[in-house]
Order: structure tokens, then C-alpha cells, then sequence
């Protein structure tokens, strides 16, 4: 029997028991907003290219930093999770939480996927940006298709000298010697050296962008592809934010990759995250208008380019609830019911989250209570038409994942 399959940039992939990419998140790709003249993402983008540009400079002057934003967003599942370290049971490998092609391909769920392979090719300092995708929740934060940048320095054993003023041994002598500041094979001063140096340096980043009166603070982290690991939060309006995730290399990922001698920081942030306090853009949505409303505002942007978005008009919400009885047969996660509320609800829908759930004494059987809020980024939508939409949902829900309104 001839096998399905699904096309990516005119290559396609034999579908198997993993594939859960549908047509509305293949059509995202290829849009690169990250790229587009004009649009918030490539102004914010190239805040960042020019701090990376200015800041690191070789000998003669020139820029030290690469800029990688062309890559395709189809990786191996070993890019994705693999190379970087990703324990086989993590949950981030999970058909709920990613995007599959097939088993072996998938949309990168991060663009630290391309460390690796980049390294491999010899590069030390490099900026990878890129549209990513994750199976989320919808809300005004929230989209299934989202951007990072992603970024690595690894230092050269005359490089961490110069930073240092003497010479420094890189390893350490006793390998076992790793506790939560660092990993066992580097040696305490090198460690040191790279970790102050990875958060004088986002932090200089951040000030560069947000202005030096930003308030920030560093919590600990954990991510399995550095460590030691942190993230840096800034305080917009009085609120917490995470800005971004960053860590010493594992050394394993640089020894996989032909870098075994060294030692170098990584880190990783969302564009859209920081963008919407950056331009006070109120809803992730917003990126993904054609509306002329919203691109012209960000037009003849002033000499420190900074703008304070005007929302188009504030429209009102429309609320549904709907509840329904989980199928026994099928397995069902949040996750299908959110995207399926994006697939059939589209531009119409601001939130969905599950607001109650409940278990029947008596059969067993399992229900669920999801609120859609309904808004609409530039018109005020009728009763009507929401309706029509929720019956939509309701049907498809019915007919695509087994459940039974209630
Ligand atoms: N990939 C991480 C994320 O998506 C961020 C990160 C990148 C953290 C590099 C550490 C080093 O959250």
C-alpha cells in the first residue's frame, strides 16, 4: 500500500504513528516574520544583531559574531532533543508537546536544536534566529508558532587568558568534581570566568535594549544541554518576566561536536516575549496581522527605536463555555482540544483553557469544561457569528476526537 505523506519545502516525509503536524501549522512556515522589512520581530531582531555586532569585535574591528536566520525549521528529532542532551523520557519529546513530521522529523520546538551541527561546522560564535513551534495553549502570550534567538560563545584557551589577565587551566584535575556551580570536567576559575562573562554579557544585552534603569534579577535554572544554568528576569510594569534561559555548554555536546578542548555559554530567548513589553503590544496575535492599523505604526520608528504600540480600538469579548464527555476508547490531552479550537476558531479566538474537570463516581467517565473566549484583534463580533464558529468547534470535536457533548 502506498504510504501517506506530508510535503515541507518540497520534501516530503513518509507519515507514521507520530505525525501530528496539521495544515495550519505547515502554513505558517515560510512566512518569516523574523525577516520581513518592517515587521516588530526583524526591528527587535536587529536590536540584537547590532549588540552582538558592536560588542564582539576580533583584532582588526570586524564583527566576531555569525548571524544564522535562514535555517529551515524541519529538523531530526536527534537535532531537536538528542544532540543537546534531552533524556529520552523528557516530556518535551512528547507527541502532546511537539510538532512531528514522522518519528525522526519534526518542526524544531527550539532553535538550540542547531548548536550542535553549527559547532560541528567549526563555528564558535554564532546567533541562530528562527521560527519555532509548540502544541500550547492559546492565549494572549501564547501561540503555537513563536521565534528565538538563540546564541553560543565559545571561548579559545588565549581568549579566557586575555578575559582573566593569567593563565587559566580550562579542566579540572578531578572529573568527579561537579557539584551545582559547575561541571565536573572544568575547573572552578574557568567556570567562573565563562559564567560571569555569560551574564555580563546578557545583561549589558538586556540594558542595551530595555535602557540601563531596567530592573533585573538571576534565578537558577535547569536545562539539560548546560550547565551550570540560569535565567534572567526583568521587571516590566512592576511584573516579573522571564527574558531568557542560558548555562555553561555541556561539555559532552562540545566533545560530540569536535570542541572537546573548550569551554563556552549558550543561551536562548523568545523574540515575541520580549517584543511585547519592548512595543507594549498587547497580544502575541498582533505579530501575525496584515492589518495596516498595526504594521504602519512601526514605520519611521524614532533614532532609539523605541515606540509605544496604540492598540486599534479595544473590541469586546465573547464568551463560551462548552463541556463534554471524554471519549473511553481514544486517549484525549488538552493539548488536541486547543489546537482544534485554533485550526476551526482561527483569528477569532483569544483564550481556551480547561476550567473544570470531572470524574463520574458511578461509570468512571470523565468530563471536561473548556471556556473559549472569543475576540476578534480588529472588528466587534456579533453573537451570531460566534456562534457559528462554536458549533464549528463543537462538531469537529465531536467528529475528530471522539467526545460527547454534554
Ligand atoms: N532552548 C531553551 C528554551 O527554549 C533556552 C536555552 C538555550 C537555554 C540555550 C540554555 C541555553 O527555553
Amino acid at each position: 500500500a502506498a504510504s501517506k505523506s506530508v510535503v515541507v519545502d518540497g520534501k516530503s516525509y513518509i507519515e507514521d504513528e507520530y505525525t501530528n503536524v496539521t495544515p495550519k501549522i505547515l502554513s505558517f512556515i515560510g512566512t518569516n516574520n523574523h525577516n520581513r522589512c518592517g515587521h516588530p520581530l526583524n526591528l527587535f531582531k536587529q536590536r540584537l544583531v547590532d549588540f552582538f555586532y558592536d560588542h564582539f569585535r576580533g583584532r582588526t574591528g570586524n564583527p566576531i559574531f555569525s548571524i544564522y536566520d535562514k535555517i529551515n525549521p524541519v529538523v531530526t528529532t536527534n537535532e531537536n532533543f538528542d544532540s543537546l542532551l534531552v533524556p529520552k523520557d523528557h516530556p518535551s519529546r512528547n507527541k502532546t508537546d511537539s510538532y512531528y513530521l514522522n518519528k525522526t522529523h519534526m518542526l524544531r520546538a527550539h532553535c538550540t536544536a542547531h548548536q550542535s551541527e553549527l559547532i560541528k561546522m567549526g563555528l564558535d560564535n554564532f546567533v541562530v534566529f528562527g521560527d519555532v513551534y509548540r502544541r500550547d495553549e492559546i492565549d494572549a502570550t501564547h501561540y503555537p508558532v513563536f521565534h528565538q534567538a538563540d546564541g553560543v560563545h565559545i571561548f579559545t584557551p588565549n581568549e579566557l587568558e586575555l578575559i582573566n589577565g593569567t593563565n587559566v587551566n580550562v579542566f579540572d584535575n578531578d572529573k568527579n568534581n561537579s557539584n551545582d556551580e559547575k561541571q565536573g570536567v572544568y575547573s572552578k576559575e574557568a567556570n567562573e570566568i565563562v559564567t560571569d562573562h555569560l551574564k555580563k554579557t546578557l545583561v549589558t544585552m538586556i540594558k542595551k535594549v530595555f535602557g540601563e534603569e531596567i530592573e533585573y534579577r538571576w534565578i537558577s535554572e535547569y536545562f539539560p544541554f548546560t550547565h551550570p544554568s540560569f535565567e534572567l528576569e526583568i521587571n516590566y510594569n512592576g511584573q516579573w518576566i522571564e527574558a531568557l534561559g542560558c548555562g555553561v555548554i555541556r561539555h559532552e555536546i562540545l566533545k560530540n561536536a569536535g570542541a572537546g578542548n573548550r569551554i563556552g555559554w549558550a543561551f536562548g530567548l523568545g523574540l515575541e516575549r520580549l517584543a511585547m513589553p519592548f512595543y507594549s503590544i498587547p497580544d502575541i496575535r498582533l505579530f501575525w496581522s496584515k492589518d495596516s492599523g498595526f504594521l504602519n505604526q512601526f514605520q519611521n520608528l524614532p533614532k532609539d527605536g523605541r515606540m509605544k504600540y496604540k492598540p486599534i480600538s479595544i473590541y469586546p469579548q465573547c464568551i463560551n463555555d462548552i463541556s463534554f464527555w471524554l471519549p473511553k476508547e481514544k486517549q484525549f490531552c488538552s493539548n488536541d482540544f486547543y489546537e482544534l479550537v485554533g485550526n476551526y476558531g482561527g483569528q477569532l479566538v483569544e483564550q481556551v483553557k480547561l476550567i473544570d474537570q470531572f470524574k463520574h463516581p458511578n461509570t468512571g467517565n470523565v468530563s471536561h469544561c473548556y471556556r473559549i473566549v472569543y475576540r476578534h484583534l480588529e472588528k466587534t463580533l456579533s453573537q451570531a457569528e460566534v456562534n457559528e464558529v462554536h458549533k464549528l468547534i463543537e462538531i469537529k470535536a465531536t467528529q475528530i476526537l471522539g467526545v460527547k457533548l454534554r
